[in-house]
């Protein structure tokens, strides 16, 4: 079985959740909006799994709406935000390393006059709380910054940037809690936040459902029409089955975060050791402020790519950075934005451990990780010594630079 080092990607399903799923996935089939029976047991199903859902997270069941994942909650609490206070503003405060799901419905906003304020991070990945306050004119209708990035795990201080959003009547806080929800205790009230995006199969739930939290009060604009389902705020017969798998999953997380935690913390530092050790390997995000799970590192020289290619061969999934946008040739707006130059973020790997990683998979990790490191720095230079042979006169460091970062 290969070693799993992804689960900023995803998870996979725990059993519990699989068996919370099971019944409305076969006995319990009714449309959670029929009247008869059938629709009255997929609606209780329907209203328990609600209330759990928001009673993890420190909130009020009618404040939860039920989406298709973290994408749609993004989408919806941004362009519905944006919808909804275009008559007041048409300013958002942003940051330059948000999800896509984020990062891309402004730039479609954008299309729409909506003045997109993009703010930048420091070499941590961190916004400055006093930047995002210094950002909000009278026309801003609408701040949205990320409770934990996906690419390098840093965390933002996003009660101190609700503290000062609060200040200025109106604005709306939106934060993206995809990527944060297994590994930090998220309670509503006290992050002072508006809306609240959440995705199942970050924290072993199924994948296709999530959340978005809507404080009391707050007038967001439904994204999407037909039916009364979700108070007027997401139309479509609601998916019971996933709405009970994420329930479970959730409050697990929650629970079992104590136990879970100080493990997981212990066999991500060991792998950080082992790796930091090798020449030319640096981490990425903040070094204390990050998630417990995520270990983002630089490889000098080398193509995170290619790297990752090989380390799959080998036996390790893994990956260079968001699982959206490997396959493209881009390099990570986050590292960018964090002040990498475009060559030294070509190296980037990220290692996101999970509640069921072990320390025999760690350990057998940080040794292919090594092999695969060597292996493709000694063809690099021997591609260098190679190529100084065929073109004498050629020079040296030049030919080096350019054969290893392929
Ligand atoms: C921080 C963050 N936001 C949003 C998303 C999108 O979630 P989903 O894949 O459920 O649409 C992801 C997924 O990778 C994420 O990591």
């Amino acid at each position: 079985m290969p070693i799993y080092l992804d689960h900023a990607a995803t998870t996979p399903l725990r059993r519990e959740a699989l068996e919370a799923m099971l019944p409305y996935l076969t006995d319990h089939f009714g449309n959670a909006s029929s009247p008869h029976g059938f629709g009255r047991v997929a609606r209780a199903g329907l209203d328990e799994a609600r209330e759990r859902v928001a009673c993890a997270i420190g909130a009020q069941p009618r404040e939860i709406v039920f989406t298709s994942g973290g994408s749609e909650s993004n989408n919806l609490a941004v362009k519905g935000a944006a919808w909804a206070g275009k008559a007041r503003g048409h300013r958002i405060v942003t940051t330059a390393v948000e999800h896509h799901s984020v990062g891309h419905t402004m730039r479609y906003l954008e299309k729409f006059g909506f003045e997109i304020v993009e703010l930048p991070v420091d070499r941590y990945g961190r916004v400055d709380p006093k930047d995002v306050e210094a950002a909000i004119t009278p026309k801003t209708i609408l701040v949205s910054v990320m409770l934990a990035n996906n690419e390098v795990g840093t965390i933002q201080p996003i009660a101190q940037i609700a503290a000062r959003v609060r200040r200025h009547k109106g604005v709306l806080f939106h934060t993206d809690a995809v990527g944060a929800a297994a590994y930090l205790a998220i309670d509503a009230a006290s992050l002072d936040v508006d809306l609240l995006s959440l995705a199942a199969h970050k924290f072993e739930g199924p994948k296709g459902v999530g959340a978005l939290y809507v404080r009391h009060g707050t007038n967001i604009l439904a994204q999407q029409q037909g039916g009364a389902q979700e108070r007027y705020r997401r139309a479509g017969t609601e998916d019971v089955a996933s709405a009970a798998g994420m329930a479970t999953a959730l409050e697990l997380a929650v629970c079992e975060r104590p136990e879970v935690e100080p493990p997981l913390l212990a066999l991500r530092d060991a792998l950080a050791g082992r790796l930091l050790g090798i020449e030319g390997v640096h981490e990425t995000g903040h070094p204390v402020d990050r998630l417990t799970n995520s270990l983002s590192i630089l490889v000098a020289g080398l193509d995170g790519a290619s790297l990752a290619m090989a380390l799959d061969l080998a036996g390790l999934a893994c990956s260079t950075g968001s699982a959206c946008v490997s396959g493209s040739t881009d390099v990570s707006h986050v590292l960018t934005a964090m002040g990498y130059p475009e060559d030294e973020a070509k190296g980037a790997l990220r290692l996101s451990l999970g509640r069921t990683t072990t320390a025999l998979e760690i350990e057998e990790a940080g040794r292919l990780i090594a092999q695969v490191i060597d292996t493709q720095r000694e063809a690099g230079a021997k591609l260098a010594a190679t190529s100084r042979v065929a073109a004498p006169g050629h020079d040296a460091g030049h030919a080096a630079s350019g054969a290893s970062a392929g």
